[in-house]
């Protein structure tokens, strides 16, 4: 599965029969990274969430149950997707600002990370995220 473009979609392996359904997910197979993190975030209906992007920290969104929307945010241009399925994961590059909300009452986020928690990683000044942003090279 070609795995290029920073901020993408990406289909999950699910294995569904009779019993429901299966996701299995490999670090370095399924994501393009290694799996060092992994947190959820749950009853978050009616709050956004999010708000900042990372330097280098490269992130996968699942929608394991209900819905949410993410913005995410190159500095350049801003991208909405709406995740509701739980074999499709949202690609988080680093440099890319992201904002989670319209939480859905029973939606279960799950999110695996290529690195373990580190404060100093985050940008969490939007015109400072944009000024570093546009300073890179178009991704
Ligand atoms: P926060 O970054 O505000 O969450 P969000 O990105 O959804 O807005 O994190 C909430 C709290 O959880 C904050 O005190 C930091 C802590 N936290 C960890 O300890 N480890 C983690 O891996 C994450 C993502 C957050």
């Amino acid at each position: 599965m070609p795995l290029t473009a920073p901020t993408d979609l990406i289909a999950l392996p699910a294995h569904s029969d009779a019993r429901g359904m299966l996701v299995a997910i490999e670090g370095t197979i399924d994501v393009p990274f290694s799996i060092a993190r992994v947190y959820y975030i749950l009853g978050t209906e009616r709050a956004k969430r999010g708000f900042h992007a990372h330097r280098e920290l490269q992130q996968l969104l699942i929608s394991v149950k209900g819905s949410c929307r993410v913005i995410v945010d190159n500095g350049r241009e801003r991208r909405e997707h709406l995740l509701s399925q739980p074999d499709q994961g949202l690609r988080i590059s680093p440099m890319h600002w992201l904002e989670m909300c319209d939480f859905s009452k029973d939606c279960a986020l799950l999110v695996l990370a290529s690195a373990h928690y580190d404060e100093a990683d985050y940008i969490c000044d939007y015109p400072a995220f944009v000024a570093e942003a546009q300073a890179q090279p178009a991704s």
